[in-house]
Parts: structure tokens; sequence; C-alpha cells
């Protein structure tokens, strides 16, 4: 009997599966292997919780997608919202500087960083700025997100976007902390990514794929990330 063998890393707690599309590079060693995050692995970062989304109707693309399209940022994001709901909380809002870039040394990863202020009756509060870093590692399995807390620490969140089906990609976060982070303090920081993701999540749910979308000056580089994209896919998307 000949079972077909899966090449797996075991990691963080989750276990990866490489799933070669084509039977031909079944046999190839993969076109990247997953970064180190000592800080997980030697214990320096701790546990801290997990939540999970379930399986939901969207393309695997539309994670990494969403970082270049800086034209969704105001209309979407910019309300801040209770940490966990879609309540929004009056007279605050918050302020993004953002910015989606490939990575100059590693092609099969992009990095999206965001600077983000409290805005209480308009007025920013600097003292509330926090700055993020999403790395994606190919195009959109698993993305790293780096929350820095001035003065008190990192918040490290692993977002996982497993396709299970066409059109249907199971969306999970496990989160991990410098133990310098009150608990406390990382709830509310992932209660507020997981407010902005949803908000994200429900429109990803109904989007559809453009492959030749118009794209005018202050869209952000979409067509770079298109780009980017097409390096994991043989044939092309759709065009
Ligand atoms: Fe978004």
């Amino acid at each position: 009997m000949r079972a077909r063998s899966w090449l797996v890393r075991e990691r963080w707690g989750l276990v990866f599966v490489y799933h070669a599309h084509l039977a031909e590079d079944r046999a190839k060693p993969p076109l990247y292997e997953l970064p180190a995050l000592e800080e997980i692995s030697s214990g320096r970062y701790a546990f801290r919780g997990r939540h999970e989304f379930g399986d939901l109707r969207m393309h695997l693309l539309e994670f990494p997608e969403n970082g270049p399209d800086s034209a969704h940022f105001n209309p979407l994001h910019s309300k801040m919202t209770i940490p966990w709901t879609q309540v929004r909380m009056p007279f605050v809002d918050i302020d993004h500087q953002a910015r989606w870039d490939t990575d100059p040394h590693e092609a099969h990863v992009a990095h999206f960083d965001n600077h983000a202020t409290l805005k209480i009756f308009g007025k920013l509060v600097p003292r509330s700025s926090a700055t993020a870093r999403m790395t994606f590692i190919g195009p959109g399995g698993l993305g790293v997100l780096r929350i820095q807390l001035p003065q008190v620490g990192e918040v490290l969140i692993l977002e996982t976007h497993t396709p299970t089906a066409p059109l249907t990609v199971r969306v999970g976060l496990r989160w991990f902390a410098e133990r310098s982070v009150p608990r406390l303090l990382v709830s509310y920081v992932v209660g507020n990514w997981v407010s902005q993701l949803t908000a994200d999540l429900r429109i990803w749910e109904r989007k559809s794929y453009n492959p030749r979308p118009m794209v005018v000056e202050n869209d952000g580089p979409v067509h770079k990330l298109r780009q980017w994209d097409r390096q994991f896919y043989e044939p092309r998307p759709a065009e």
C-alpha cells in the first residue's frame, strides 16, 4: 500500500501542513519555511489565549489584500469600539498611519505597518498610540501580528487562515505576550483586534475577486500586492 505523506511542522501549539497543489510539486521542498519566533518557543512570551472565528466564506487572499487597501481604513477602522464587540464608543476615533510593503530579503514575506492613536473629541492623544506590524508568511495562511505598547511590552498574535474547502477559510487567533504586559491589557489589545478584524471579515465574506481592479492614486499599492500574490499560484488566479 502506498500512503501519501504530508510535510508537517509543529510550532507554537499548532500543526502546519504543507499542501502542494500540483502533484509534481509534492516531492519538492516547500517554497518557504515558517519563521523561528524564538520568543514563543523559548517561553519568553507566555500563551495568553485563543479565539476561533469558525469557517468563513472567503478566499485566502482577502487577508493579505486588506493591508494595501488603504482606502478602506477610514470608513471601516476609524471608529473605536468596545473591545470584542462591534459597539461603537461615542467621541472616540482611531487615527491610522499605515503602510504595506514586501520584505526586502524574503520574497514570500510582506509587512503591514500601522501606527494607531486614539482621538477623543477630535483631539489626538499621543500617549495612547501603539505600533503594530502584521507580517504575512506566504499568501495568507499565517500572519504574525506584533503590537508594541510603549514602556509596557509586546503582544504577539498568530492569525491563521486555513482553507478547508473552495472559498472556505477557517480563521483563528492564538496570542502570546511578554510577561510584563498585564493580562487585562492583553485582553483589551486582542479585543480591539478582534473588533477590527470582525468588521473586515463581514466584508471579506461578501467580496468577489476582481482580477483587474480599477485603482486610483489613494487606493494603496494594490497592484504590487497582486504581483506578490502571484508567486504562490501556478497557474495564476483566474484572469
Ligand atoms: Fe481592514
